[in-house]
Formats: C-alpha cells, structure tokens, sequence
C-alpha cells in the first residue's frame, strides 16, 4: 500500500522566548530520531513554527545537530508589504533560506491584528512571489452552524483571499503551483480544548477542496492532542474529505505531547 504523505506543524505562537524554543526544537529533534531507528522516514514531514525573534535559531540549530531528521521550518507570518521602509516588517523574502513555508492568515491575527482577507490574500501573494510555500489558514466561527453554512463561510474566505492575492497579480495556478496547503481551523475550536469532530474536520476538508477546485493538502487544526490526532487522520478518502495532516498550537508546547501527536500520525498512515 503506498503511504500518503502527513504534515505535521508546530505552531508555537507568541507563548516562549528563543532561547526556549532551541530547547524545545532539540528534544523533539531528539525525540524524532528515536522514532525514525524504528520506522521508515519521509513519511510525515515534521514542521516547527517559532516566533519571528527565534525563527533564525531554531532553523539554525536544527540544520547545524540535526541535519539527517529533516524537521523544516515555518514563520508563523510574512508582511504584506515589499521591502524598504516599513519599520518592524518582516517581507517575505527575508524569510527565503531560512523557513520551508508561511503560515498566513491566521484567525488570531486576523482578530488581534485586523487581517482582512484582502491582507490575507496580499501576503499570499508575497510568499509565493518569494518562492516560499504558503499554509494558508481558513476558518469559521460556527460552532452550531450546519455542514452547508460552514462551508459557505470557508468558501467565502478562499474567494476573498484569492481576489487579493490577484491584485498583486498571483492566481490561483501560482498558488498551487507554490505548493499551497489549507489549514482549517475552526475559530471555536482553537485554544478551548474542544476540537471539531473528525466528521465536521472532513466535511470542511471537502468543501475547500470543491472551492479551490484542486486536490490540495488540507490539515486540520485546534485543539489537537495525541489521543484524538488518529482519528483526523483516518478520516474520509472517497469524496475530497481527506486531512493529509494537523496544526498544533498548545500540544506542541510539550516535546512529549507532540512527539505523541507524530507516533499516532505514523500509526494512522500506516494504517495501524
Ligand atoms: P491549539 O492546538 O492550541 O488549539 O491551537 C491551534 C492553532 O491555532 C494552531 O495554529
């Protein structure tokens, strides 16, 4: 049985300073490579999202002791803006060389910061002009919403994001042609310990895949632990409901929990 590719990201946020996140990068590096005496590598691609300020060290020292586990990088956002004079901006083409890809559009930066789609979609645009591969985060905030509503909101934002993304002139083909993956994460369901289920992950899954119109990697994130990772996993393959993999925040503050997170992935693409 060929095995389908998993992607597992790390995103850390705001919640350690640099020096914590060398650590924490060490000991799942660590944790990694005990893993990988024992099973097949390539199978998941293992990601680490730091804060900007340890973006740099923590790609260095997983470069410098780690180069055989092959964990990548990814900043946790780009600027909409070029480069020049923008006082503390961080443009997408100063990323290049240092993090494999960009999560972009975030729903905390979207809330805390004011991110409308239309910003959303010009840092799409950036990343993609930099050569970087965006993760692309959609989400709604519709907890008792129905199946078609969420999926109408999700659809609403990849419209939104596509259309400002084309006023710098990338299309939807440069997009996927940069590699783009999906995230969704349900607002409601990050930070409060209560994911969605896998069924309502999967039906998401499927209405993005039907609005994008590609047959893109979509991950699943809020609220993951290692317990409930498998099932996301194992979730529908026959009608686009495919989650190729998951965005972690809290769980993946612990080395332990999210080593946990990638032994239940390993399982379920094995399908054991
Ligand atoms: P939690 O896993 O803490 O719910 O965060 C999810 C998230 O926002 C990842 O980007």
């Amino acid at each position: 049985m060929t095995q389908q590719r998993r992607i597992i990201v790390a995103n850390w946020k705001a919640n350690l300073p640099p020096g914590e996140e060398v650590a924490l990068a060490g000991e799942i590096a660590t944790g990694l490579a005990a893993q990988l005496a024992t099973t097949a590598p390539h199978v998941i691609e293992v990601l680490l999202a730091p804060s900007h300020v340890g973006l740099v060290a923590v790609t260095s020292l997983l470069r410098r002791e780690h180069p055989a586990i092959g964990i990548g990088t990814a900043a946790q956002d780009a600027s909409a803006t070029e480069v020049g004079a923008h006082t503390g901006e961080s443009p997408a083409t100063h990323l290049v060389g240092i993090a494999d890809a960009v999560i972009v559009g975030h729903s905390e930066r979207r809330r805390e910061r004011g991110e409308s789609d239309a910003i959303v979609g010009a840092k799409l645009a950036r990343i993609v002009a930099a050569g970087l591969r965006p993760i692309l985060c959609l989400g709604d905030d519709l907890i008792d919403g129905g199946e078609r509503e969420r999926a109408a909101a999700l659809s609403n934002q990849w419209i939104a994001a596509l259309a400002g993304a084309a006023g710098l002139g990338v299309d939807r083909t440069a997009l996927l042609a940069a590699g783009l993956v999906v995230a969704y994460e349900p607002v409601w369901a990050i930070g409060s310990g209560r994911p969605a289920t896998p069924a309502i992950a999967s039906a998401a899954a499927a209405a993005i895949r039907a609005s994008v119109g590609s047959d893109l990697p979509i991950l699943y994130g809020g609220s993951v632990d290692a317990d409930g990772a498998a099932a996301f996993l194992a979730s529908r393959h026959d009608d686009g409901g495919r989650i190729d993999g998951l965005l972690v925040g809290g769980a993946s503050l612990s080395a332990s929990r999210f080593l946990g997170i990638i032994v239940a992935t390993r399982s379920a693409a094995s399908g054991r």
